[in-house]
């Protein structure tokens, strides 16, 4: 690899496991947080919130005390709540009327990790509200973030830091051992997942 980008010490007391399963979904929630420049005045809706970036995305949310609301099923409500949601709303409803009606001015930000094309919550957004997203839907303008996840060396230690002092949690569902990475992928398509399943490479 490169010297200059995909490289950084592993903090001492955490496992390889745990640092291996961290990066590119980490980052990515770093990157999106970062660009919404949060503040404890801020409610920030967390699309795709019990995945493997939207894990990250709403501690990082939180830690920047904003309140973070999110879309999802009934079984991640205790998940989420553990990370730092503060209000789960029903993921098959009427998101952005469920929205609304919480927070009728809207809300600050946005962090889509599910659309594929901007404008699917924009009606739940405030005028000037900010918005990234993983996959383009962040659209284009002021306060509009694309994100794309950079593995340098700078990210990786200042994910190194959040890791070593315990602050944010890796939630990994499943481990499997390298054979098993067929049956792993299978199940990232096809199962619900909270956090990241990891493969084990012995
Ligand atoms: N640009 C970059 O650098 C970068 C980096 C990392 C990831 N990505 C992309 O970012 C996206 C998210 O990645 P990820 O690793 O977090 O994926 P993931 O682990 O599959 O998480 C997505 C989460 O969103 C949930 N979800 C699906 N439809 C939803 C809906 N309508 N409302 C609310 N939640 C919904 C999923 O639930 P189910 O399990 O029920 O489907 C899952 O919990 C992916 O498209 C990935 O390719 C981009």
């Amino acid at each position: 690899v490169p010297e200059d980008a995909f490289i950084a010490r592993k903090p001492d007391g955490v496992d390889l496991a745990t640092a291996g399963a961290a990066p590119l979904a980490a980052i990515a929630a770093m990157t999106c947080i970062d660009a919404l420049d949060l503040s404890e005045d801020d409610v920030i809706l967390v699309v795709g919130a019990p995945g493997g970036v939207g894990s990250f995305a709403v501690q990082l949310a939180a830690r920047a005390r904003a309140t973070v609301i999110a879309p999802a099923l009934p079984e991640d409500e205790d998940y989420l709540r553990g990370l730092g949601v503060s209000d789960v709303i029903a993921r098959e409803g009427d998101v952005v009327a469920a929205v609304r009606k919480r927070h009728p001015d809207g809300v600050d930000a946005l962090v889509d990790l599910v659309s594929y094309a901007p404008g699917a919550f924009d009606a739940a957004l405030k005028a000037g509200a900010r918005a990234a997203s993983t996959n383009g839907a962040a659209g284009e303008g002021e306060g509009r973030t694309n994100v794309m996840a950079a593995p340098s060396t700078e990210n990786l230690e200042r994910l190194g830091a959040l890791l070593a002092d315990v602050s944010l949690r890796v939630p990994v569902q499943g481990t499997y051992d390298l054979a098993q990475a067929p049956e792993a992928l299978g199940a990232l398509g096809a199962t619900h997942t909270q956090g990241k399943l990891a493969i084990r490479v012995r």
